[in-house]
């Protein structure tokens, strides 16, 4: 089997800045809570005119021009989104049409966590020869999910868009060397959107009772994410017989500094090897892994076989990790 490897990426981020003193005019909190919970200074909101897909074509226009490719090149279309234009059709169909491509095209659903998933499956279907180009987004467009009176997790999130296209490694040495992924449904009910499917019907009850927006258990998503976490990156660490000391980068999920700092301490990272944004754009969900890739890319801080580890969670709980050699 071939190695598959990340050819190009690329990015986009609405251009709104909304600050922390911006949000500490409209609801009860301050500039000094959010840093130093979160790490977060501000982050970008979509216009109204802005579709969850607008974002993913931007990127993944952005990733085809760094590969020189053309949309016709594209083999398959993965979205990770849990924010996408309708809950149907999915929002790869809708981006599929935008760059007039013509390839199947499907979303997955794993929240934080949805480009490590799909980015593990185009590895597995480059690996074996069924595709030869994947493009793989994440993107979310969650300020239209947030409830904007709810201080606990409004502050949090952000909008933005991530893209990798997977193709073939010209040699076995380079390129993703493993993924690990996992999920616990016993965390189900931590962080949910719980209107608008089977379990509460979309009703005037549900819109009343604000079920369509973000509700997070913010204690028990943090204990879950720093454990998980570490333990993934060590998973995908003993699969390739390496150890923390052979990561050159680490592309953490941007869901707040102080999961991040926690799990780069029980992994022994320091953390001048993790590429961080999360100040500028706060958690954006499934495009942060892909959005940071592209910025430590572009600005030239990843080079040719450096060891790139990039981990996230989410909601489900949902997460994994993968290990490359640039
Ligand atoms: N501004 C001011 N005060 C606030 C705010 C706010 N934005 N939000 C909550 N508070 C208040 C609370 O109401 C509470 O007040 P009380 O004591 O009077 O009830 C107080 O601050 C402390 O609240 P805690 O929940 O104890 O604050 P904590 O230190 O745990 O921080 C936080 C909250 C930042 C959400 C933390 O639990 C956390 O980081 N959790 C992880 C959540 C996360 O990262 N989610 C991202 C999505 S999931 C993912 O990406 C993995």
């Amino acid at each position: 089997m071939v190695r598959a490897r990340i050819i190009a990426t690329g990015s986009y981020t609405p251009a709104e800045i909304v600050t922390n003193d911006d949000l500490s005019k409209k609801i009860d909190t301050t500039d000094e809570w959010i840093v130093s919970r979160t790490g977060i200074r501000a982050r970008r909101v979509a216009r109204p005119d802005e579709q969850t897909s607008d974002m993913a074509t931007e990127a993944v226009k952005r990733a085809l021009e760094m590969a020189e490719m053309k949309p016709s090149d594209i083999d398959m279309i993965i979205v990770g989104t849990i924010s996408g234009d309708m809950p149907m059709p999915s929002c790869a169909t809708f981006v599929q049409k935008k760059l007039g491509a013509r390839c199947p095209a499907f979303d997955v659903s794993a929240a934080c966590a949805g480009s490590i998933y799909g980015l593990t499956i185009a590895d597995k279907f480059v690996r074996t020869g069924a595709a030869k180009r994947v493009v793989v987004v994440g993107v979310e467009l969650l300020s239209r999910l947030l409830d904007w009176d709810d201080r606990n997790t409004c502050v949090l999130f952000g909008d933005a868009a991530g893209a990798m296209i997977v193709g073939e490694s010209e040699d076995d040495a380079h390129g993703i060397l493993t993924t690990h992924l996992d999920a616990d449904g016993t965390f189900t009910d931590i962080l949910t959107i719980p209107g608008g499917g089977s379990l509460h019907p979309t009703s005037h009850e549900t819109v009343e009772a604000r079920l369509h927006k973000v509700k997070m258990n913010g204690r028990e998503v943090y204990k879950v994410a720093v454990r998980s976490l570490a333990e993934t990156v060590e998973k995908s660490l003993a699969a390739v017989n390496m150890t923390a000391a052979d990561i050159n980068h680490i592309v953490p999920h941007q869901a707040n500094i102080r999961i991040v700092d926690t799990v780069l301490e029980r992994l022994g990272v320091p953390r001048e090897k993790a590429i961080l944004n999360i100040d500028k754009y706060g958690n954006t969900s499934s495009a942060s892994v892909p959005v940071t890739l592209d910025e430590g890319v572009r600005s030239g801080r990843i080079k040719k076989d450096d060891i790139v580890a990039m981990m996230a969670i989410g909601a489900g709980m949902s997460w994994g990790s993968t290990i490359m050699r640039w």
